[in-house]
């Protein structure tokens, strides 16, 4: 059906919108998601900026899956990723994910993504398989240091090409429309409000399913490799339905991520590590020995925290990765977006070391889905970085997070197409009340809250944590979210303040469940609990009050 790119002609102020399954997010997981369906239903995809835009386009490392029979297997892959996991994985969807990961790769693969390859020793072609922190092999598919954009890319000339696809770009999904606001009792999801940020109006949109495919909440943190658009709004929208989320104490930092003035959230993939690269202190010498018998290739908490560690003891502003001693084509062949995008500041990766600093990178937590990525309400459900499926544990292993992108949209269509001859009428939705609320006269307000959770999330939140950071951390959030609630309750919404209305309640179950935790595990550190507790389980929270009305 191809792109609805939010247009300010139309002047009928509550458009409404219908498809048999809404699927909020157009990264790998909207994208696996629509495209599994769409020979068999209509689907649209809504997606808050450009399509292209999300933590997908930007990812570099590759997708983990075993391809090398001869020496890796899927016990091996599943064995990695529960030791990566700090004890706090489940087993069952570690098992699930490495199985269902080749024909996930397969699928890709038949999609059109161009997969490096190279010759093995007899001449034979075969998929070039890097190596990533925790990985015991080389598993990893990958397209040179730009995966994320050759799979994103390639998905959305399929989706555009399709057509019982709409998509529906430039559309901020504001809150899914669920029983309670149509004074029912149930667990059914109706519609969602979506605001069309072109022509600055809210409209609705009404399905038999519903998907969250938004990615992570990276943005809360001050300092991350994320892209503007994951600010957790699946996260934040799913908890005020009255969805269960869980272990979202466990953000992930990457170790590496660019520290330059001129060239900020640029990531240096860990597969430069896996292809040798090592970790420097200012004066040249290594200590990743010092934290690590695995030294650069150690999963990525335990390298993040052994820079944060030798950050803070030197007084330093960052520490250096250097894959200099490597020869200059292989550099150039391997990294070519990296060594491109350093050099145009003046950095010439193939001579000198790279300045690198760690940021907020990933949120392995997120809301709880079963194996079919099904949430606790009967016809929504929640793939990718949103969700959290038990795969990652209290630490996601490098190049598995496309992999459950991949893996559970596979399993969601499944489930949808099982159930979609059998689903409810569509009822009407309620039209946004915008008759109590004027234009706001402050915007400064929404810039200065921005800034200031994201700051003390950063300092108080952060690699290393206490429960006083926590508490002082919690009474920020509570004082930030009463301004914001009067504010969301009296003022047309815009695009800063629906994220971050969301990256408050998403920074509010962050610290909750930080608080929760009493222990040091994974990616969750804490000076006042050190020691692991024996029988560790995920930090569940439960939402006390279902659907907030919008207006
Ligand atoms: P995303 O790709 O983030 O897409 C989210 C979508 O939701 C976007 O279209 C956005 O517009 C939309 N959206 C969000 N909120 C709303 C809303 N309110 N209304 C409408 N639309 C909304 N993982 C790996 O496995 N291998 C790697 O090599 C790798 N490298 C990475 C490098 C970087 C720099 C980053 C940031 C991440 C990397 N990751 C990697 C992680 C991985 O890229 C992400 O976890 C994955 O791409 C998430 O995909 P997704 O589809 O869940 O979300
Ligand atoms: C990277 O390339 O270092 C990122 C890989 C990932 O986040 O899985």
């Amino acid at each position: 059906m191809g792109i609805v790119t939010a247009k300010n002609t139309d002047m009928n102020q509550n458009k409404h919108h219908i498809a048999d399954v809404a699927i909020i997010g157009s990264g790998a997981a909207g994208l696996s998601l629509a495209l599994s369906l769409a020979n068999h239903c209509n689907v649209t995809v809504i997606s808050k900026g450009e399509l292209t835009e999300g933590s997908t386009l930007y990812a570099q490392g590759g997708i983990a899956a075993v391809f090398d029979k001869k020496n890796d297997s899927i016990e091996s892959h599943v064995q990695d990723t529960l030791d990566a996991g700090g004890g706090l994985c489940d087993r069952d969807a570690v098992h699930y994910t490495a199985s269902n990961a080749p024909n996930c790769l397969q699928w890709l693969i038949e999609q059109g993504v161009p997969f490096d390859m190279e010759f093995d020793s007899k001449g034979k072609e075969r998929f070039h398989l890097t190596r990533e922190g925790g990985h015991s092999h080389r598993r990893i598919l990958h397209a040179a240091d730009a995966t994320g954009r050759a799979v994103q890319t390639t998905l959305i000339s399929q989706v555009q090409a399709h057509a019982n696809i709409t998509l529906l770009e430039q559309y901020n999904a504001i809150d899914l429309i669920g029983d309670k606001k149509l004074a029912q009792t149930g667990k059914h999801i109706h519609g969602i409000y979506m605001w069309n940020r072109c022509a600055k109006r809210v409209e609705t949109i009404s399905a038999k399913f519903f998907a969250l495919a938004t990615g992570g909440a990276s943005k809360v943190y001050l300092y991350t490799s994320n892209p503007d658009v994951s600010s957790g709004d699946g996260i934040a929208m799913a908890w005020r339905a009255g969805c269960r989320v869980a272990n979202m104490e466990f953000n992930q930092f990457h170790p590496t991520s660019l520290y330059h003035p001129e060239l900020q959230n640029f990531l240096i993939t860990e597969a430069m590590r896996g292809e040798g690269a090592y970790l420097k202190r200012p004066d040249g010498t290594r200590f990743m020995k010092d934290f690590d018998e695995r030294e650069e290739l150690a999963p990525r908490d335990i390298v993040a925290r052994a820079i944060d560690f030798e950050m803070k003891r030197l007084g330093a502003n960052c520490v250096y990765l250097d894959i200099s001693h490597k020869d200059k084509d292989f550099i150039i062949e391997h990294f070519p977006t990296i060594y491109a995008k350093c050099l145009s500041v003046g950095l010439d990766i193939t001579k000198e070391p790279i300045p690198v600093v760690p940021a907020a990178h990933y949120t392995c937590g997120g809301v709880m889905t079963d194996f079919n990525g099904k949430t606790d309400l009967d016809n929504l459900y929640a793939i990718g970085e949103v969700a959290y499926t038990g795969l990652h544990g209290a630490n996601r292993m490098a190049s598995n997070s496309l992999l459950e992108c991949i893996v559970f949209a596979h399993a969601a269509a499944k489930d949808i197409l099982a159930k979609i001859q059998h689903s409810p009428a569509l009822k009407e939705l309620p039209v946004w009340d915008e008759s109590r609320v004027t234009n706001s006269d402050e915007e400064v307000v929404i810039t200065h809250n921005w800034h200031e959770l994201r700051l003390f999330m950063w300092d108080y939140v952060g690699i290393v944590r206490s429960t006083k950071r926590l508490e002082r951390a919690l009474h920020r959030v509570e004082l930030l979210q009463q301004e914001i609630r009067d504010y969301y309750a009296n003022f047309r919404v815009s695009n800063n303040l629906l994220e971050l209305r969301n990256l408050v309640q998403v920074a509010e179950l962050i610290i909750r469940s930080a608080m929760e935790r009493k222990e040091s595990r994974g990616l969750h550190y804490t000076i006042d609990y050190p020691q692991l507790n024996d029988n560790p389980t995920p930090t569940i929270l439960t939402p006390h009050t279902h659907d907030e009305q919008p207006k």
